[in-house]
């Protein structure tokens, strides 16, 4: 095993070019960042033979089927790729002595809580990407039970598409636009979450003992709504945003009305606070418009 070799998934999605862009502050380490044309997780049966080829000492997934509302009518394509695929890479990580690490999501809860979801609270997901990820998860700890498992919730980052660049276009484009304001979560700078994933790599690389399920997300607890009116104060924007509830926005997909991820575990774990969204957010902007 090379032991400062790591292997990232889905290295054109947000968070996987995100890790992309930490090789520099992470020299000790050499990144193998495959897209989905070298990693294909569609087709699990070739992965064993790449990843022993590389011999990595960690594998970080970050690829995954994230198109929610599609997930409703794609049900054999998602469990394909969120859970059958993830299972897998978890065995052949448990097979040949590899730190695994993976992705899941805020939709694996009912979104009926009142108080931020521990990580232990019974998982009842909301729609079928969350069962797709709730599997994927299940079955990664089932086959492997060091695997690492972190829920997050409301990517966004200057790579890929995300709610943030959706709405700086549309707030060009339009002169008013409704926003779901009865849903609230907190939203994840895929940067951030990288850099929180690197840090546990690093603990793992000193032989701390990390396993099972970790939940990470931005500080602060916001609606759509909110997340909207501070992007647009940001760039400056005029376009007029009106408040609209759930049942004005049907979507293929249920989306929780309460999507709060508690990150307590993590930051102890890691001994490090995590930022306020809105910081995290203006960043993310600054880049943009540089
Ligand atoms: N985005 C969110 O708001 C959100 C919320 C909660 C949890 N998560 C989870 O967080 C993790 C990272 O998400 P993200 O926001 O970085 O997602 P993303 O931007 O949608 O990127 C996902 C990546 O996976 C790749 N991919 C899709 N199917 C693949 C396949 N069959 N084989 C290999 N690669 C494939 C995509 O490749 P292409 O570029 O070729 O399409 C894409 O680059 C995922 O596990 C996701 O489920 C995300």
């Amino acid at each position: 095993m090379a032991i400062n070799t790591i292997l990232v998934t889905g290295a054109n999605g947000q968070l996987g070019w995100e890790l992309g862009q930490l090789v520099s502050a992470y020299s000790q380490f050499e990144f193998v960042l495959l897209d989905r044309s070298s990693l294909d997780l569609s087709e699990p049966e070739k992965m064993e033979a790449i990843i022993t080829s590389i011999q990595p000492f960690c594998v970080i997934n970050t690829a995954a089927y994230t198109a929610v509302d599609k997930a409703e009518s794609e049900h054999e394509l998602a469990l394909k790729i969120n859970a059958t695929a993830v299972v897998m890479l978890a065995k052949i990580c448990k097979q040949h002595q590899i730190h695994f690490i993976t992705y899941s999501t805020d939709y694996v809860f009912d979104g009926q809580a009142t108080h931020p979801y521990p990580t232990n609270h019974k998982i009842d997901p909301v729609n079928f990407y969350g069962v797709s990820k709730a599997k994927g998860e299940e079955g990664a700890i089932a086959e492997n039970e060091q695997s690492i498992i972190i829920r997050t919730s409301w990517v966004f980052s200057s790579h890929g598409n995300n709610f943030v660049k959706t709405m700086l276009r549309l707030m060009k484009e339009r002169p008013q636009l409704n926003i779901v304001a009865d849903q609230v979560g907190r939203p994840t700078y895929a940067k951030d979450l990288a850099t929180a994933t690197m840090l546990m790599v690093v603990a793992l690389n000193t032989g701390k003992k990390i396993q099972g399920i970790y939940h990470y997300a931005n500080e602060g607890i916001i609606s759509w709504y909110d997340f909207a009116l501070q992007i647009k104060q940001n760039a400056g924007l005029t376009c007029v945003l009106n408040p609209i509830t759930t049942d004005q926005f049907p979507t293929p997909a249920k989306r929780p009305s309460y999507s709060v991820l508690d990150t307590q575990q993590i930051e102890k774990d890691l001994d490090t606070p995590i930022r306020n969204w809105k910081d995290a957010l203006s960043e993310c902007q600054n880049k943009l418009a540089s």
